[in-house]
This record gives C-alpha cells, sequence and structure tokens, in this order.
C-alpha cells in the first residue's frame, strides 16, 4: 500500500511531503521513500493569502466611509448644496486612496512575478535623482523643508532601469517630505563604495521607533503615527522589489524623533 502525510516542521516552518509505498505484499518487504521538500511552495502559497488578505483589509477601511458618506448625503445633506459638496470632496479623496491601494497592488504582483522586466543600462546618477527633486520640490517648499542634493563630481554610472529607480527615490523623498515637520532638512546623497553606488535620502522628520524599524519593507506596514499621513504602506516593499531586482540592497537606519536615513545600493554600469 501508500500513505502519504504532510509534514510541518520546526521554527524555520519547513513543509515536507512524506510519501511511503511498500513494494512488495509482505511482512518486512522493502519499501520507497519519497520526500518532497514543499517549503518554497508552502510559503508562497502563504504569502499570497495574506497578500489578499491585506489588500481586502485595505479596501474596507475607505468603502465603509464611502458608504456612510453616501447615506449621509442620501439622509442629512439633501437639498443643502453646501453640505452635499463638502461630503462630495471627501468621498471624492476616498475614491482616490482606494484607486491608490488597487494600483499599488497590481504593481507589486506584477514586481513579484516577474512580469515587469527591468530595462537595465548603464545610466547617470543625477538621472534618477534630479528629476525627483525638481518634481518633488514645490511640495517640499509647501511643507516648509529644505531639500538638498550633493552628487560628488566624477561618479560613475550605475546600471539600472532608470524609470523603475526613479520611482524609489521618488518613494523615499515623498515619505521624508511626509514624515518631516515643517522647519526640517530633507537630503539626497549619493557616493561610490566598492563596487556599488550608495544612493541616501536623509530627513531630520519624525522617525522610526528601534522595533518598528525592521518591519518598514513589508507591504502594507505603516507606523501608527503614519495612520493619518494618506499613503498604503506599500511604496517602501515596491522600492525594496524593485532593488533587489536590480541586484542591489536598500536598508534604513533611524532614531525616533532626529531622523531616518533609507539608502539603497546600485551596481556600476560598466
Ligand atoms: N522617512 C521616514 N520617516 C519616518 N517614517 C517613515 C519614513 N519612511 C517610511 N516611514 C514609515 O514606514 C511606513 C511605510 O512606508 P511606505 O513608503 O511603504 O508606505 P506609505 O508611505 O505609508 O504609503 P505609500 O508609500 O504606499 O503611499 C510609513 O507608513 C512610515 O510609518
Ligand atoms: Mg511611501
Amino acid at each position: 500500500g501508500e500513505r502519504s502525510e504532510l509534514l510541518e516542521i520546526g521554527p524555520e516552518a519547513l513543509f515536507w511531503r512524506v510519501i511511503v509505498t511498500t513494494l512488495e505484499e509482505q511482512d518486512r518487504a522493502p519499501c520507497l521513500v519519497i520526500l518532497q521538500d514543499l517549503t518554497e511552495m508552502h510559503r508562497l502559497q502563504t504569502m499570497r493569502q495574506q497578500f489578499l488578505g491585506n489588500v481586502s483589509h485595505e479596501l474596507r477601511t475607505p468603502l465603509a466611509s464611502l458608504k456612510a458618506l453616501v447615506e449621509t448625503m442620501r439622509d442629512a445633506a439633501a437639498g443643502d448644496p453646501e453640505a452635499s459638496q463638502h461630503f462630495l470632496d471627501l468621498a471624492e479623496r476616498e475614491v482616490d486612496s482606494l484607486t491608490q491601494v488597487v494600483q499599488e497592488s497590481l504593481e507589486l504582483s506584477r514586481i513579484e512575478s516577474g512580469r515587469l522586466p527591468l530595462r537595465l543600462a548603464p545610466t547617470p546618477v543625477a538621472e534618477v535623482i534630479l528629476p525627483v527633486v525638481e518634481r518633488l520640490g514645490p511640495q517640499a517648499e509647501r511643507a516648509g523643508l529644505e531639500v538638498s542634493c550633493s552628487l560628488p563630481d566624477g561618479l560613475p554610472q550605475v546600471l539600472a532601469d532608470p524609470e523603475r529607480v526613479r520611482q524609489v527615490v521618488s518613494n523615499l523623498l515623498h515619505n521624508a517630505i511626509k514624515f518631516t515637520p515643517s522647519g526640517g532638512r530633507v537630503q539626497i546623497s549619493a557616493q561610490q563604495v566598492g563596487d556599488e553606488v550608495v544612493i541616501s535620502v536623509t530627513d531630520t522628520g519624525v522617525g522610526i521607533p528601534r522595533e518598528d524599524l525592521p518591519r518598514v519593507f513589508e507591504r502594507f506596514y505603516r507606523a501608527d503615527q503614519a495612520r493619518s499621513k494618506g499613503g498604503t504602506g506599500l511604496g517602501l516593499a515596491i522600492a525594496k522589489h524593485i532593488i533587489q531586482g536590480h541586484g542591489g540592497r536598500v536598508w534604513a537606519d533611524s532614531l525616533e524623533g532626529q531622523g531616518s536615513d533609507f539608502s539603497f545600493s546600485l551596481p556600476l554600469g560598466n
């Protein structure tokens, strides 16, 4: 006969299938034992379930507010154009936030499944930094922040998909602006370290509690004080995937109340 069993082993969450088949129908017959390591498959399956759970959760909050807003407009605000206008504005904001969750989730799943191939080319570092600084400059100014940028002369080119890396820089800079109170500073710098270029975004903002630091690159992770700032908590998860796709690393340092430093590395372009 044949018996098959699924085993979950130890804290490393190994997941094995064990199949035992006796080769002859007699006592003490030789048997065939097959061990299948399904750990990776199991991990992916769990990740998919968590992802779906997270997305649904993130969709529920704006949907519930939309529902409440629509009900209020129908019941209380009917015939009151000023109140209706106000509720419509609020509703529009919820729709925007729903759209962002859906767009970023799609993007993350495309990147993860390899359906978003990188177009790597030797790229000057300035090309992935300056356009982003220019684009977010007005927003930083409105927030009362001073943004500075230091790129040393003679910095070598990096091997990068410029569009994707600009997206990473854009999220890091946007975060720095979002989490730094008025009067603060945000600095972007780049330097060659061995056979890589390291790009850093440093701010003098609210910082991240030490115990939260390892979690900021997880999808949908937001520190408590971030809940009110808008955002889905996918930006850094996407950034991590993009940089790892380039063969680079991404990391964060922070002191609560003092500021944060987000850095990533890219291989040289030659
Ligand atoms: N520069 C920073 N200073 C302080 N906290 C930060 C900083 N950057 C990120 N964080 C924390 O890490 C969390 C995750 O950041 P991430 O960019 O992934 O999400 P988000 O900015 O909240 O949303 P999204 O980028 O999807 O719009 C933030 O919500 C915040 O709690
Ligand atoms: Mg972000």
